[in-house]
């Protein structure tokens, strides 16, 4: 018997990276596992797809229905990891408005609307958990990353909120801060770079541990704060970033 066991669990965001990762693990340790994508084409059984956008409230509302529905268990979630997210780069001059809304509303309020519609749902569950992807730009100061930054902290603070205003429902929330992972949107941000083995190693370097997070590195963190297991940690942050946020080394001497 695996901590999952028998739990339903939706993830967003779910077809790729860090949450397809935590879809895997979650399905792999006993959970029935619906994901809820832009694009869930390339996801495979067990794991369910669901077509959704998460700024698109109609869609969240559909989908989430949809796969409660199918995950077969009377209309009961145990665990929901709201993880789609998309990025932004620059300063707080680089990014007009229109951007700052579409960044907003994917990363803060697809987080709320996908919440709204699957709260109704967590209530009926006995180890309701919600995971929150956040970031380590939520608490540090990265560079060129005002606005991704901004919508980070929003996450953080959601996180929080929502943590006191569901203790008393038996719905536990909380947050994964990872540093960098090795995900298809790394890829994506190194392609653009104009020597991207440099700039691979410029974000190795800023982690203590020499090396990218994995997407299995940040899945398992999901999962110990989603599990069962975990009945007593609400309203925290899990760093999953290399030591970047915590520790100061000195330079490598020659
Ligand atoms: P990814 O780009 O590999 O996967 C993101 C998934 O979200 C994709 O499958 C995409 O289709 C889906 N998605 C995007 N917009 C959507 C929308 N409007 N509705 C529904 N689905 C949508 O990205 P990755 O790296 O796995 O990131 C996942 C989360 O982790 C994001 O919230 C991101 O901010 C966060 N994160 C990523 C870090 C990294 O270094 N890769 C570091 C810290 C946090």
């Amino acid at each position: 018997m695996t901590d999952f066991e028998g739990l339903k669990a939706l993830v967003t965001g779910g077809a790729s990276g860090i949450g397809r990762a935590t879809a895997e693990l979650l399905a792999a340790r006993g959970a029935q596992v619906a994901v809820l994508d832009l694009d869930p084409s390339s996801v495979d059984k067990p794991l369910l797809a669901h077509r959704a956008d998460v700024t698109d409230d109609a869609s969240v509302r559909e989908a989430v229905a949809a796969a409660v529905a199918e995950l077969g268990g009377h209309g009961v979630l145990d665990v929901l990891v709201n993880n789609a997210g998309i990025g932004a780069q620059g300063t707080v001059e680089d990014n007009d408005d229109a951007e700052w809304h579409r960044v907003m509303d994917v990363n803060v309020l697809g987080m709320v609307r996908v919440a709204r519609a699957a709260l109704p749902h967590l209530r009926a569950s006995q180890h309701a958990a919600i995971v929150n992807t956040c970031s380590i730009a939520a608490t540090a100061g990265l560079p060129q990353r005002a606005l991704y930054s901004a919508s980070k902290g929003a996450v953080y603070s959601l996180t929080l909120a929502m943590a006191a205003d569901h203790v008393r429902e038996g719905i536990r929330v909380n947050c994964v801060n990872p540093g960098t992972v090795d995900t298809p949107w790394i890829g994506r941000l190194l392609a653009k770079a104009p020597d991207s083995a440099a700039e691979r190693a410029a974000l190795e370097a800023r982690q203590p541990t020499g090396r990218l997070v994995t997407a299995d590195e940040v899945a398992a963190a999901v999962a110990y704060l989603a599990s069962p297991l975990s009945g007593a940690t609400t309203g925290t942050s899990l760093a999953v970033d290399g030591g970047m946020q915590g520790l100061r080394l000195r330079p490598v001497s020659q």
